[in-house]
């Protein structure tokens, strides 16, 4: 939500700057714009609204300035549409400060007032715009100094970066609420959204904590609190590289992130399980006696990850026997959950950045909960406010919709299950031994699926002209179901809906009309013989009143056959993992279709990658 870029050094900022928010983009496409700082101390301001290639085509036909000092956005509209005179950067009266934000500015109404009245003018309808005119007002403290003053006013959630004239080798940059990283060269310093932003020049990056201000200058960096005094910050090795942020071949990010959902897999649980088949999760940071006294677990998350807690619930209380809630992050907040130390919440996030989800363990902590985060993105905010972190080792995910980040999360969880069942003895160790066996070989049985695929993409095709789509299971294939139709939504924007099968006659079945795709995600046969037939009957009964059935069923399934116009196949795996396998055609299935309506299949309009605003 918003991308933030800024760069002291020796390189053209411009370069850096238009470098960091290609890699950025996915946080926001709806205006894009840079602010230089020239030897000369003239401030050059470029921005277009639409998506970055627009700003690129300005700069191609009017190259900028000579600059080695910048900042650059690309943005996700909140205050004010998405025009060019609403783009950040924003400057002050005298253009002499330019400033881009990520966040909302909640008390911006008042402040704007406030500048009005003392005769400054505002040029856009935007929140950040206050910000400009508040530095001006602060200018002569020095930047830093400024901004500090400036973020001891400003209510909500932001990460500023500003430039000024009367320091042009100084980029200044803050935040609460919203991330900010800095990347660590050698005679140069970069700050970022994420370390995207930079990891084509530097892998070494800062962590900032709440609250801080950042002076970044060639000579090193200075972090401070609000109130200016110095602050504690993390350094961190980024474990990946620029290339591992780059399409490598494939049409879509999203294409390549479907391909690296084996190596995601295993990625994830390297390390976890020892020689002896005992699962090691050190991370938890809780000892055994507080894992026995846990007496609930609540998990909280959005969107996809939301659908990986869904299926997390099967699997702690089939394997661990925890009750076990799981909440939209968004609901979770604002109502009275019910909570003691002995209930663990367990927060799953891609990015860690997202505001519902870290609203939720501010709040779950308040009330003396222990949080554990399931997270993709080291560095980033919700982990460093959880008590404990399993990260998912998934590599940058790019593409707006979530597809390895998702597999992942489901990995860490089923760690999680069994790592209670382990301690809890809630299992028979073998028990606990063939299903990790299980999931050291399933890399490869998602493998298998991505080999068998092609047939996937030749019928998302056939139905592009389909105005709607449903998805029905049952057990761990109803969130599977859920995460089909909430694929194709964001994807293809068509009305695609999940049901629980077993709901199909309580009302949804009216939606079933001659012709209408419906895809359901049948269990194994092998496992709770009964939730398979009924799945079955289900498969009869909608293909009676009309429905064109596409089944995903596992390989020796013949009792799905006669009922199937489409059958999709993938290998047989225990239930509980089954979702790492029957998600995989899913994704593909949106993906296709979304590109056979000409969408962009990696941005998609209206959407962010990382949500950053409640
Ligand atoms: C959908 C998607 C979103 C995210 C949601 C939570 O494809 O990506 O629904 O899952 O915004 O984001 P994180 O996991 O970063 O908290």
């Amino acid at each position: 939500m918003c991308g933030i870029v800024g760069y002291v050094g020796r390189r053209q900022a411009v370069e850096v700057a238009i470098e960091g928010l290609g890699r950025l983009e996915y946080r926001g496409y709806d205006s894009s714009g840079i602010a230089l700082i020239g030897a000369d101390r003239a401030l050059t301001v470029e921005k277009r609204a639409g998506k970055l290639v627009n700003l690129r085509s300005v700069l191609a036909a009017r190259p900028a300035p000579p600059a080695t000092a910048g900042i650059g956005h690309t943005r996700w509209a909140t205050h004010g549409a998405p025009t060019d005179r609403n783009a950040h950067p924003h400057t002050d009266c005298e253009e002499r400060i330019a400033v881009i934000h990520n966040g909302i500015i909640e008390n911006f109404a008042e402040l704007r007032a406030e500048l009005e009245n003392d005769g400054h003018k505002l040029a856009s309808e935007t929140d950040t715009e206050v910000v400009a005119h508040l530095l001006e007002r602060f200018a002569g403290d020095g930047l830093a100094e400024a901004m500090r003053r400036v973020c001891r006013r400003l209510e909500g959630a932001f990460t500023l970066l500003a430039v000024s004239v009367d320091e042009p080798d100084v980029v200044v940059g803050a935040r609460r609420n919203s991330p900010l990283v800095v990347g660590r060269g050698e005679g140069e310093n970069f700050l970022g959204s994420d370390v995207a932003a930079f990891i084509a020049y530097t892998r070494e990056a800062v962590e900032l904590g709440q609250d801080q201000v950042v002076e970044l200058r060639t000579s090193g960096i200075t972090v401070t609190d609000f109130h200016g005094a110095p602050a504690e910050t993390r350094d961190y090795h980024v474990d990946w590289d620029a290339s591992a942020a780059e399409k490598g071949g494939h049409d879509y990010f999203m294409l390549k992130e479907i391909a690296e959902q084996p190596r995601a897999v295993a990625d994830t649980l390297l390390g976890r399980v020892g020689a002896d088949g005992q699962l090691m999760l050190d991370e938890m940071r809780l000892s055994d006696q507080e894992l026995r006294d846990v007496n609930k677990i609540i998990v909280v998350a959005c969107g996809t990850s939301y659908h990986a807690g869904l299926i997390a619930k099967y699997a702690i209380e089939h394997w661990a026997g925890v009750p076990c809630e799981v909440e939209l992050a968004s609901e979770f907040r604002y109502r009275d959950p019910i909570l003691t130390r002995d209930t663990l919440i367990i927060v799953i996030t891609q990015s860690g950045e997202t505001m519902d989800t870290l609203m939720a363990v501010r709040h779950a902590r308040e009330q003396r909960s222990r949080v554990l985060a399931v997270c993709n993105v080291n560095g980033s905010t919700i982990p460093r406010e959880s008590d404990a972190v399993l990260y998912t080792h998934a590599g940058p995910e790019i593409a707006v919709a979530s597809t390895k980040a998702f597999l992942t999360q489901l990995v860490a969880c089923y760690l999680v299950a069994l790592y209670l069942a382990q301690v809890r003895g809630t299992k028979f160790g073998d028990e606990i031994s063939q299903i990790i066996d299980w999931l050291g070989r399933m890399p490869a049985k998602v493998e298998e699926v991505l080999g068998t695929v092609e047939p996937v993409r030749a019928l998302a095709r056939s139905l592009a002209a389909e105005r709607c789509v449903l998805f029905l299971g049952r057990h761990v294939g109803f969130p599977v179901a859920l995460e089909g139709a909430l694929k194709l939504k964001e994807l293809a924007y068509m009305h695609a809906e999940g049901f629980a099968a077993g709901e199909l006659k309580h009302g949804p079945i009216a939606l079933i009309d001659e012709g209408l795709p419906v895809v359901v995600i049948v269990p194994s046969p092998a496992g709770q013989r009964v939730i398979h037939d009924k799945i079955v009957s289900n498969i009869q009964e909608i293909r009676a009143r009309g429905a064109k059935t596409i089944v995903i069923a596992e390989e020796g399934d013949d009792a799905v056959v006669p009922y199937a116009d489409t059958l999709i196949r993938v290998p047989a795996v225990p239930t509980l993992l089954q979702p790492l396998i029957a998600t995989v055609p899913l994704q593909v299935f949106a993906c296709e279709l979304a590109a056979a309506k000409g969408h962009d299949v990696d941005q998609p309009r209206n959407l962010a990658k990382s949500v950053t605003v409640e």
